[in-house]
């Protein structure tokens, strides 16, 4: 009973020092430059929109000229859009350019955050191509690390940080087979490079949500159906022939039963860049929880089964 006391003490005095130390907001936004990737829309359109109310200087980059059109009409000036294609060197050198050019002297980047995401083709790993993952891997880890390389610069100058999207998919994998590949790699990524830049006084924290309901759109197993028909009926045989449909169900399932609010994903970030000591991970829903705080500590037998129970009740 005394060591239950003393162990929840320990528990209570733990969260409570935990929490104030990541109260203190950083001051003097007007002063400070955040870059955004991948603005045309989703979460983070609505973070630039966000950071710019609060009266922070915003770098939108956007994927297209309508995205970047759209945003800028609805924009006060400290929020700059501007293309940005985060799969090509010449792309991200001139915006590179463009926010130098707009940077007053002696000023860096306060914040970085690689946003720009796509999730690609979803299939069994034996039907996808190896232009299936490059693609994905293309915009969602090797963007960031380009990104990340030629900003570090400016961020160093103003002992910034770095805020990289990740996803519940990059801690414990299923059902995207690309998508899952590229978010453990920026999960990766953002452990080696917080210990590589934590003396330069910059931070690196990753925002994991779980399923958050943005569009219908990712319920759209028209591209999965297409690998299905090009396979063999031994092949589909061994997926199920109504693979698709179950598929459809679980998405639908998901995304109608959301796991958090967008405006929980936003909060996330605003705490990253707005913190005095940001954390270094954001786990945003119920089921982002569940997953990274309880069967990511389970054996992988018993937590794969359970992943697969899972499913199979969405379905
Ligand atoms: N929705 C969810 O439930 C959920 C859950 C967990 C994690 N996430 C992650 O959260 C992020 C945002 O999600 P979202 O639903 O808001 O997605 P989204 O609206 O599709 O946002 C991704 C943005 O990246 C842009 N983009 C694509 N390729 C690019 C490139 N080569 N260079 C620059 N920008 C590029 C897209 O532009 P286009 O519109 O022109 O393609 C789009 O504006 C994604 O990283 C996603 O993986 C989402």
């Amino acid at each position: 009973m005394a060591l239950c006391t003393v162990l929840l003490i320990c528990v209570v005095v733990y969260v409570a020092l935990d929490w104030l130390l990541h109260l203190p907001k950083v001051t003097n936004y007007r002063r400070k430059y955040v870059v955004i990737t991948g603005c045309d829309g989703g979460f983070n359109k609505l973070l630039a929109l966000r950071l710019d109310a609060l009266g922070f200087n915003v770098f939108a980059g956007c994927a297209n000229k309508i995205g970047k059109d759209a945003l800028a009409e609805i924009c006060s000036p400290h929020l700059k859009p501007a293309l940005l294609d985060v799969t090509s060197g010449e792309s991200v050198q001139n915006f590179l350019n463009f926010v130098k050019g707009h940077l007053p002297a002696d000023t860096g980047i306060w914040a970085l955050v690689n946003n720009a995401s796509i999730s690609g083709n979803i299939a069994p790993t034996e039907l996808l191509t190896n232009e299936d993952y490059l693609k994905v891997l293309d915009v969602n880890l090797l963007g960031p690390v380009e990104m990340t390389r030629s900003f570090l610069t400016l961020i160093r100058k103003s002992r910034g940080r770095v805020v990289n999207l990740s996803s519940v998919n990059g801690r414990f994998g299923a059902l995207f087979p690309p998508y899952s590949v590229s978010k453990s790699g920026i999960e990766a990524l953002s452990n080696v490079l917080r210990q590589e830049v934590f003396r330069q006084g910059i931070s690196v924290s990753t925002i994991d949500p779980g399923a958050i309901k943005i569009s219908e759109e990712h319920a759209d197993t028209v591209r999965t159906q297409k690998y299905l028909d090009k396979s063999e009926p031994e092949t589909i045989s061994l997926y199920g022939v109504d693979f698709v449909a179950k598929l459809k169900h679980i998405f639908l399932y998901f995304y109608e039963n959301r796991t958090a609010n967008v405006n929980t994903v936003i909060d996330a970030y605003i705490h990253a860049i707005t913190a005095r000591i940001p954390r270094t991970r954001y786990v945003i829903g119920w089921d982002a929880k569940v997953i990274t705080q309880f069967l990511f500590h389970l054996p992988d037998f018993i937590a794969d089964r359970l992943i697969r129970v899972a499913l199979r009740f969405a379905t």
